[in-house]
């Protein structure tokens, strides 16, 4: 019988990969331990409350999950789409306030969510809708504090990024954007987690913000997968997820969307320290990333540039 469960859960099927998620959390909040027993006070509530499936995670509301499921497929269907949003009255009413914003310059208000979808195109309606459903519940998500706008704007910089590298890579196509928008979800419940610590503590005390860093470095990817399964996603994207600052772990398409996010996250933390004018002049850690995914250094700095201009354009819409 043992034999079994090891097959599905090799095949990274349901609870197996789930298991498997949780057991990567695990162990990076243990190499902190190991590291520094020290740490065991702020460390050891954390590995038990994954091994009981008692952290607190960011929830969907339906809507938002139906809508994340009909994007991530490739086909998108203008009217379902449509019908997912109206599912959500406040959801509705800013679809239609971006529509109607001087971005798209429309001559008339659009009279419904179905034809202000028309007016952005099915291609940009897809990314709106999903930024716009998601920034809630990022920003929303319990104990971020100050951190909501700089975790949100790193992640839309990086989906940015993503979008165009995997714009040639399949089967991830059309996965870029929302891989990137979501491939730090851990760091959310990481936040949300060491704001409850000092309640959990005798002395009231809470870890410093290098603890917090810390944690998030070693658990933020497994727990950002283990998310994403609980929502729902296909299997190899949360895959993905969990090796994105670990691409070779992975094989195959995994392997590939991993190595995509890897770039993305570093092309974001380029530009959000100042991306060089001149192509010559990008860092070669960078361009050895982008050289893995057959792209050059032209290509690398023309994919920055044009993940910064449409962060520009999508901090105004949201
Ligand atoms: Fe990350
Ligand atoms: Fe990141």
């Amino acid at each position: 019988m043992a034999t079994d469960v090891r097959t599905i859960d090799d095949n990274g099927l349901g609870q197996g990969s789930d298991e498997r998620f949780a057991e990567a959390a695990i162990a990076g909040a243990q190499s902190l331990i190991d590291d520094d027993p020290g740490q065991a006070r702020w460390v050891t509530p954390l590995m038990r409350a994954v091994k009981r499936r008692r952290l607190r995670m960011p929830s969907l509301s339906p809507t938002v999950q139906r809508l994340v499921g009909l994007i991530e497929s490739n086909e998108v269907d203008l009217d379902e789409l449509a019908a997912a949003v109206n599912g959500d009255p406040v959801l509705a009413t800013r679809i239609m306030g971006v529509a109607n914003s001087s971005y798209f310059r429309g001559a008339t208000q659009v009279p419904n969510v179905r034809e202000a979808l028309m007016r952005m195109g099915v291609r940009e309606a897809r990314t709106i809708v999903i930024v716009v459903a998601l920034r809630t519940t990022v920003l929303r998500s319990p104990g971020l504090g100050s951190m909501a706008q700089t975790i949100w704007k790193h992640s839309l910089l990086t989906a940015a990024a993503t979008q165009e590298i995997a714009s040639e890579l399949p089967p991830w196509e059309a996965s870029g954007f929302l891989a990137g928008l979501l491939h730090d979800l851990g760091q959310l419940v990481v936040l949300a987690y060491a704001s409850e610590l000092p309640a959990w503590q005798e002395d009231g005390a809470g870890p410093s913000e290098a603890i917090v860093t810390a944690i998030s470095e070693a658990t933020h990817a497994p727990l950002g997968a283990m998310v994403l399964a609980s929502w729902g996603f296909p299997d190899e994207f949360c895959r993905a997820v969990m090796r994105h600052h670990d691409p070779s772990g992975g094989a195959g398409a995994v392997r590939d969307l991993a190595r995509a996010l890897e770039l993305g996250d570093r092309i974001a933390h380029q530009i959000e320290a100042g991306w060089p004018e001149d192509v010559a002049d990008v860092p070669p850690g960078l361009v050895e990333l982008a050289d893995r995914l057959g792209l050059d250094a032209d290509r690398l700095h023309d994919v920055a540039a044009e993940a910064a201009a449409s962060f520009e354009a999508l901090s105004k819409l949201a």
